[in-house]
This record gives C-alpha cells, structure tokens and sequence, in this order.
C-alpha cells in the first residue's frame, strides 16, 4: 500500500475548521489555521504564565524550529537560520556578498515575488549587476536562464514557483546550469516548499529561503534560510545581531563574533510565538509525509485543470506539471470583481495580475473542486 493510499484525508480535514464553512483554495496567501498550530499558540500563553522570563527555554523554541526546517528540508540542524521573514534571509546573504571585485552579476526572473528583485536591485549601490531573465508564454525555459549565467555571475536568485501565475521553474536544471559557471544558487521556496517533494541534498542549491504562513501551515512573522555547510563560515553577514554571535549570552559589546553556524544569519529576538506556530505546521507535514501531500496536491491541481478547460476558461498556469506548482491560474475580465462574488458565495481565492489564484492544500478535496466552479458558472461573463 502506498503512503497517500494510507492516509485518513477526512480526519486530516477535519483539523481545519475554516473548512466547514468556506471553500478555502487560499493557501498561497495564508494557509488554512489547524487545531494544532491553534493548540501550540495557547501552549505559548500557558508556557508565558509558567515560565516567566526563561529566556534559555525561549532560545529553545528557536532551536527546535531549526531542527524541524532542517528535518523538512533534508538539512542538518546547523544548516538553519530562523528568520523573520523571506526578506531577512535574502538580506543577510545579499550582505555577505561582495559585489566590488570579481563576479558581479545577480541572475534574476521575471517570476521573482518583488522582495527577491528588490534586495537584489538594492545591492547595485554596492556594484552588483542584476539581470533579469524574461519569461516568453507565460514560462521562462531553462535555455533563457543559460543565455544569462556566465562567468561574471556570483549569485541566481530564483522563484521556485511565480507567485503571479503558479508556474515552476526547473530548479535542478538552473543548478546544473550555475555550477558549470561557478555562481551560487538561491532558492525562493516560498510558493512550492510544503506541497512537493525537495531535499537540499539531491537538488543542492546553495540557499534556501522561505516562510512559514503559507503551505507550512504555521503563521506570518516567522521565515527560515538555508545556508549549503561547506559555505558557511566563508561568508560573515554585515546585517546581523546579537542573535547571530557564537555565543549569545557572552554579551559581548567588544567585537563580532559570528556563530559558526547558519545561526550566523539570523539577527535579534526570535519570533518566540511564532516559533510554536512554526513548529505545530511542520509537525503537520512530517506526520503525514511529504510523498502523499505532493501526490494529493497535484491529484487536486490536476482535478481544477481539467475543470476548468471542460468549462472552457483560459489557463495563465503551464498545463504540465512539471511546469506548475501547487497553484492553478485562470485569466479573468475583471479579477477583484470575481474574487470578491467568490467571497461572498463562500468561495476564498485570490488573484494576482488579471490571473484567479486557485491554491489547494492537501486539506482540499474533490468537494471543494465542485464548490469553485458551481460557484464559477454564473461568473462565466468575468472569465476569458
Ligand atoms: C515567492 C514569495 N517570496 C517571498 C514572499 C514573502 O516574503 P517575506 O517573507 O519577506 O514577506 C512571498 C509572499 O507572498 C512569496 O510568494
């Protein structure tokens, strides 16, 4: 029996409450609030009343959260920062850079979600190049990436999944690619990370970033990085804090002292609440195993595909799913207007550049696939 075979969807459901009462195909944006991340965030209110001001128990929450992130990503614990968002994480690496001599170019995509343009634009001040590698229909093919990394390449900053129209970049290729020209590899996890299977042993980016609102299951305030070992302690951020020193409590307002770990990219205080939301989302995933969550999300991405083409609507997503992350974007007249006549119907999408978001999480399932387009059928005037 297969893993997805074994696995009692129902019940998983039923951790979702929003689900009673809504069709939640919103997971790009937030995903739906477990009973568990619900759970760990009165845990942390008890542990608040018990605790007081612990601070080596606090430290601890951050801790395990790296371990989670590093379980999930195939890393070791030393492999990860906590950040406090995506942002942070670009911002430490982006700051360890040296743009001044030598390699200079920032390989980009026209994918990227704004905040991984601009940092990278923002290093120009620095002597960085950053080019931005185009899409063409809608995909952006790996022979594009080739034209643009070369031998003056430090760094490719790359989306995983675009947050505009869901499709998937070939992230192993784009590696493969950089490696031959000596350039580093940054992975945008963001919009994929929590619904197909990645291990940063097998692909082996040289960073990851990502957060924890979306199909990690935990809440804003809270990201991660991962830093590849062998890179760690040839690179010394220049944006830091006392929370990225070797040791935290020497207090030492002396001199800067990086921790020889990927503790060295984080910055002040942990994000303590949102470490317990963080780690009640991934305890999620891990208990049902990255295999049947990426085989139910494609089995549920596939379902609306073919609905929507039986229904006669334009796909914005690529049609191959190696081509497409867990999102499904459909071309719209008027996307605010559709989004907000599926609100009021209880229907939750989003949109994003004329193009309807569609994002399923394994807590979906065929019922909600009917709910949208019973719900999408008297709209049929709003989509292309
Ligand atoms: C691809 C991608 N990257 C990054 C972010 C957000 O980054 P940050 O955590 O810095 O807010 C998002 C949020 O929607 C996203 O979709």
């Amino acid at each position: 029996m297969t893993a997805a075979a074994a696995t009692d969807w129902d019940n998983i459901r039923s951790r979702f409450p929003i689900l009673e009462n809504k069709t939640y195909l919103n997971s790009c944006a937030y995903g739906a609030l477990s009973t568990d991340v619900m759970a760990s965030l009165q845990a942390y209110i008890n542990d608040r009343l018990e605790k007081g001001t612990d601070w080596a128990y606090w430290v601890e929450r951050n801790e395990s959260v790296r371990t989670a992130v590093a379980n999930f990503l195939g890393a070791t614990t030393n492999e990860i920062a906590v950040t406090a968002s995506a942002s942070a994480g670009i911002n430490s690496i982006a700051s360890a850079l040296q743009f001044d001599e030598g390699r200079k170019k920032v390989v980009i995509s026209d994918f990227e979600f704004p905040t991984n343009a601009q940092i990278w634009y923002a290093q120009e001040r620095r002597g960085a190049n950053v080019v931005r590698v185009p899409q063409k229909d809608g995909y952006i093919p790996l022979e594009h990436f080739e034209n643009a990394i070369d031998e003056d390449t430090l760094i490719v900053a790359v989306t995983q999944v675009c947050f505009r129209n869901g499709a998937r970049l070939d992230i192993p290729g784009i590696v493969e690619l950089a490696r031959k020209k000596g350039a580093l590899v940054l992975v945008d996890g963001y919009q994929g990370l929590g619904t197909l299977e990645f291990d940063v042993k097998t692909v082996q980016p040289d960073f990851v970033v990502g957060g924890m609102l979306k199909y990690l299951l935990g809440t804003a305030g809270i990201g991660y990085l991962y830093v590849r070992d062998a890179l760690i302690e040839s690179l010394v951020p220049t944006v830091t804090g006392w929370f990225a020193q070797a040791d935290i409590m020497a207090m030492d307002s002396t001199q800067y002292t990086p921790s020889s770990s990927a503790r060295r990219f984080e910055m002040g205080t942990p994000p303590v609440p949102n470490c317990y939301a963080a780690e009640a989302g991934l305890a999620i995933l891990a208990e049902i195993g990255m295999e049947a969550i990426a085989s139910r999300v494609s089995d549920i991405s596939s379902a609306i595909i073919v609905e929507a083409k039986m229904a006669g609507y334009t796909l914005s997503v690529p049609e191959d799913s190696d081509r497409r992350g867990p999102m499904v974007t459909l071309k719209t007249h008027d996307e605010f207007k559709l989004v907000g006549e599926l609100d009021n119907v209880s229907v939750v999408t989003s949109s994003r550049n004329g193009n309807l978001r569609i994002s399923p999480h394994f807590y979906n399932n065929h019922n909600d696939v009917d709910a949208l387009f019973r719900a999408l059928r008297p709209l049929k005037h709003l989509m292309v």
